[in-house]
């Protein structure tokens, strides 16, 4: 298959922030863009050339993208591998629907893990309490995202707790005492080819991502198992774009894959900024098949942190002591209603004031909240 040529037209299944930074990397490449999200001020929606309003799993929404578009990608992993076939059948789509359908379902995901012998705490299918290795997690098995539909219990007698989350099949996972959060984000091409960002740490707050620092601090030798880790499971899926592998690093320096995200990350954002090419260009190159780009960070060193809908309980931030940062850049993905724990932005630091920024995040947020 030849590269997609300038000109041509890239969908994207997903309208939010995701999607609207893989279009604006795109446009940035030549190409068209279209995209398709239930609500039409989705933050994608309101870049692309072609915006298309219909639900993601509604396999005529998907078709009439695909049908617009030259060639698919997606900024979501949920979209029923069904509609994923109905858009394959109709215009090439990357990753492929075989991809998601392993990793969409998070028992399905670890199965898959746990037979190739990636490293994993234990865990079950939750069916019965059976078995379960106390303190636990217990996850929805489908449909979760930013630590919902997740419940943790110390021991049996915090039982009664799960009832809520067990109303849906859920994996129980055994709680990692870990001593940071790593992630490795890579491209990986339609011919194989993979390009690996520098590894990067990561803070969550109520199971939300709240701020990445690039590079992690990692001993060379851990930091190569992460990055081993990371290209054997993209190889392993036959991944064709932009993936993420989230590990646990635990005190005694080894590791574990706590979950693979098929798609651009919010880990990687640092990379918009932080190196030469992002990981939304990156993905774009990996999907049109155009050859990966440089991962490197620019400056050494970049930090990102996440701006969630509670900053704006008084009204729009003050964004005066961010923009006075050298180095920093201010992403808003212009989203309308503020909820607490929605995801309005994020702003990253390039170079020496990087780390001191990643340190202080908590302080500065409580700045600009005025
Ligand atoms: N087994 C575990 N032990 C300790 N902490 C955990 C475990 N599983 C998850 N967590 C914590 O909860 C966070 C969210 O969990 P996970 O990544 O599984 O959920 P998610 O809802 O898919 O999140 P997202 O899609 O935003 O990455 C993790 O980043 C980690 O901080
Ligand atoms: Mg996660």
């Amino acid at each position: 298959m030849d590269p997609l040529a300038p000109g041509k037209t890239l969908g994207i299944l997903g309208g939010g922030q995701l999607g609207r930074l893989i279009a604006e990397a795109a446009k940035s490449l030549g190409y068209r863009t279209a995209a398709l999200d239930s609500s039409p001020s989705a933050p994608a929606l309101q870049v692309v050339d072609k915006p298309f309003v219909g639900a993601v799993d509604d396999a005529a929404a998907a078709l009439k993208l695909a049908t617009a578009s030259d060639l698919v990608t997606l900024e979501w992993e949920l979209i029923p591998v069904k509609v994923l076939e109905v858009v394959a059948a109709a215009r090439p789509l990357f990753p492929a629907p075989s991809v998601l359908g392993l990793i969409q379902d998070r028992l399905t995901q670890k199965n898959f893990l746990r037979k190739q012998g990636f490293p994993q705490t234990p865990y079950g299918e939750a069916a019965t309490a059976a078995g379960w290795k106390y303190p636990v997690i217990l996850k929805r098995r489908s449909h979760g995202y930013d630590g919902k539909g997740q419940c943790r219990l110390a021991s049996e007698a915090d039982a009664p707790k799960a009832s809520e989350v067990l109303k849906a099949p859920c994996v129980w996972e055994k709680l990692v005492d870990f001593k940071a959060e790593i992630s490795v984000i890579l491209a990986r091409g339609r011919d194989g080819a993979t390009a690996v960002y520098p590894v990067a740490e990561n803070v969550h707050r109520n199971g939300i991502l709240h701020a990445t620092r690039a590079p992690a601090r990692l001993p060379r030798d851990v930091e190569g198992k992460a990055v081993a880790l990371a290209v054997e499971i993209a190889g392993a899926l036959g991944h064709v774009g932009v993936m993420a592998v989230e590990m646990f690093l635990l005190h005694d320096e080894s590791l574990l894959v706590n979950e693979i995200a098929p798609r651009v990350h919010n880990s990687g954002h640092y990379t918009l900024g932080g190196c030469a090419v992002s990981q939304f260009e990156q993905h774009v190159r990996a999907v049109c098949g155009l050859p990966l780009g440089r991962t490197e960070l620019l400056e050494g060193r970049a930090a990102m942190v996440n701006l969630l809908g509670d900053l704006w309980e008084k009204g729009e931030p003050d964004w005066a002591p961010l923009r006075a940062i050298p180095g920093a850049t201010l992403h808003l993905y212009g989203k309308s209603g503020a909820r607490p724990g929605r995801k309005m932005g994020h702003y990253t630091v390039v170079g020496a004031a990087a780390e001191t920024e990643f340190d202080r995040a908590d302080k500065r947020l409580l700045q600009l909240r005025g």
